[in-house]
C-alpha cells in the first residue's frame, strides 16, 4: 500500500502502531477545492479551517501557507493557532462556556469572538470595562434548522446547548446590549446546523434565514454558515462534491441578495472534517482472534483510545489487512480494541479474509475527530501521526515527545 510513493510497510518498520497517517498532499487538494470555488463577485468570503477535526502544528502549517482562516474552541487551540503565526482577524473564537482567562486574551489580542450567549456578553463587557479595547463580535443564532444527522452532532435544534435562539428574549438583549456598547463592532451572525450532512437545503434554509436578519437590521453583515459537510465513510455514504458545495452555496446566496435587495459583506464557511478526513487512515497491527457463541473478534493494539467515534455515535468504517486486501473476504468479523471496555469495537460486522498475527490492518478515513478526540484511557499512549508528502514524510504528533 502505498501513499505519495512511499510504502507503508516501510514506514511501519520505524513507527510503531497504532499510527495515524495522513496523505498531505490531499488536505492541500481540499483547501485548494473551497478556496478557489468559494468566491464571489458581490460579496467577500472566507474559508475557516474547524480545527477542532484536527490541530496539529504541522497541519496549521499548511493552512496558513494557503492562507486559510481558521476556527478555535479553546485556550489550547488559540496557542496553536498563534504559534502558527496566524493573523488574529483570521481567528475566530468559538465556544459556549469561554472562560474569562481565554476571553481576555481574545480580547487583548483582537481575535474575532462568535457570542454564545448573554452571560458572555455580560462577561466580555464586564472584563473590557478595564481593557477597554475594541471587539469584533459575531452572533451565535440557532434557528432550529434540522439536518438529517446523528442526535450527537446535531447543533441546530432549539434545544442544542449552543447559541442564541433567533428572536428570543436573549436575543433582542444582545443586540441591544451591543448597540449602547462604543467598543462592540457586530461584525455578523454565524450558525452551525450539525456535522456529516449530505443535502445542501438545511444550509439554503440557514442562508434564507440569515437573509431575514439582513433586511430587518441592513447592517451589510458578514454571515458563517458553519461547516458540517459531510464525508465517505462507508460505501453508504454519498457525500456532496467539495466543488459543487462551494458553488452552490455561493450562486444560492448571490441569487438570494438580488431578489431580497440586500447587500452583505461576507459570506463564511468552516469545515472541518471535510478537509481532513479522507487524508487520514490509522494503522494498527493484528493480534489474537477469538471465536464467541456468536462472533468472531479480530483484537488490534488500538481501540476506543485512539478512535472513540464508533463507541461514542455508531460511526462506521471501512477496513483491509494490508496485503491481503484481494483475498477473498469471507470470514464476518468484528475488529475490537485493546481497552478494558466491552464497547471498544472500532468495526462491528466486517467481512475480512483470514490472517497471520502481526499482519497489519488498515481502517481507512479516521483523519477527522479521531486523533482530536483520542485520550490516555487504560495509560494508552496517543498514537503517533506521520504526515506523507511527495518528496518526505515526518512526524506531526511524536507519543514520545509528546509534539
Ligand atoms: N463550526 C462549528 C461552530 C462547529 O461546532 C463545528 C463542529 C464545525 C464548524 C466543523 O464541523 P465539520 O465540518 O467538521 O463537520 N466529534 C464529532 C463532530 C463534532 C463536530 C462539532 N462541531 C464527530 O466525530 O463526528
Amino acid at each position: 500500500m502505498l501513499i505519495n510513493g512511499f510504502d507503508v510497510l516501510d514506514i511501519i518498520k520505524e513507527v510503531n502502531t497504532p499510527v495515524f497517517l495522513y496523505d498531505v498532499e490531499k488536505i492541500r487538494e481540499k483547501i485548494d477545492l473551497y478556496k478557489t470555488n468559494f468566491k464571489s463577485n458581490s460579496f467577500q468570503t472566507e474559508v475557516l479551517y474547524a480545527s477542532k477535526a484536527l490541530a496539529l502544528p504541522s497541519l496549521l502549517k499548511i493552512l496558513k501557507e494557503k492562507d486559510m482562516s481558521i476556527d478555535v474552541v479553546s485556550l489550547g487551540e488559540l496557542e496553536l493557532a498563534f504559534k502558527a503565526n496566524f493573523l488574529s482577524k483570521n481567528i475566530y473564537f468559538h465556544g459556549n462556556n469561554k472562560s474569562t482567562n481565554e476571553l481576555e486574551l481574545a480580547i487583548n489580542k483582537g481575535i474575532n469572538i462568535v457570542l454564545d450567549n448573554l452571560d458572555e456578553l455580560k462577561n466580555i463587557q464586564r472584563i473590557n470595562k478595564t481593557l477597554n479595547k475594541k471587539i469584533n463580535l459575531y452572533i451565535r443564532i440557532n434557528f432550529g434548522i434540522e439536518a438529517h444527522t446523528h442526535k450527537y452532532i446535531l447543533t441546530g435544534n432549539f434545544d442544542s446547548k449552543f447559541g442564541i435562539i433567533y428572536d428570543s428574549f436573549e436575543y433582542n438583549e444582545v443586540l441591544k446590549l451591543i448597540n449602547e456598547d462604543k467598543n462592540i463592532l457586530l461584525k455578523g451572525f454565524h450558525s452551525h446546523i450539525g456535522s456529516q450532512i449530505f443535502e445542501l437545503d438545511p444550509f439554503y434554509e440557514l442562508i434564507d434565514r440569515f437573509f431575514e436578519i439582513e433586511k430587518k437590521l441592513k447592517g451589510n453583515y458578514e454571515y458563517s454558515l458553519g461547516g458540517g459537510f459531510g464525508v465517505k465513510y462507508t460505501k453508504e455514504d454519498k457525500p456532496l462534491e467539495t466543488k459543487f458545495i462551494a458553488e452552490n452555496l455561493i450562486n444560492y446566496a448571490e441569487g438570494k441578495i438580488k431578489e431580497n435587495n440586500i447587500k452583505i459583506s461576507k459570506l463564511l464557511i468552516e469545515p472541518g472534517r471535510s478537509i481532513v478526513s479522507d487524508a487520514g487512515l490509522t494503522i494498527y497491527s493484528l493480534g489474537y482472534k477469538k471465536k464467541t457463541k456468536n462472533k468472531i473478534y479480530y483484537f488490534v493494539d488500538g481501540g476506543m483510545s485512539d478512535n472513540i467515534r464508533p463507541a461514542l455515535y455508531q460511526a462506521k468504517y471501512e477496513a483491509d489487512i494490508i496485503g491481503r486486501e484481494n483475498e477473498i473476504k469471507n470470514n464476518l468479523v468484528s475488529i475490537g480494541g485493546k481497552c478494558c471496555e466491552s464497547g471498544d469495537i472500532l468495526i462491528d460486522d466486517i467481512m475480512l479474509p483470514d490472517y497471520e498475527y502481526g499482519d497489519l490492518l488498515v481502517i481507512y478515513n479516521t483523519g477527522a475527530y479521531s486523533f482530536s478526540m483520542s485520550s490516555n484511557y487504560n495509560m494508552a499512549l496517543k498514537p503517533n501521526v506521520i504526515f506523507i508528502e511527495k518528496d518526505k514524510y515526518y512526524y506531526a504528533y511524536n507519543n514520545k515527545e509528546g509534539e
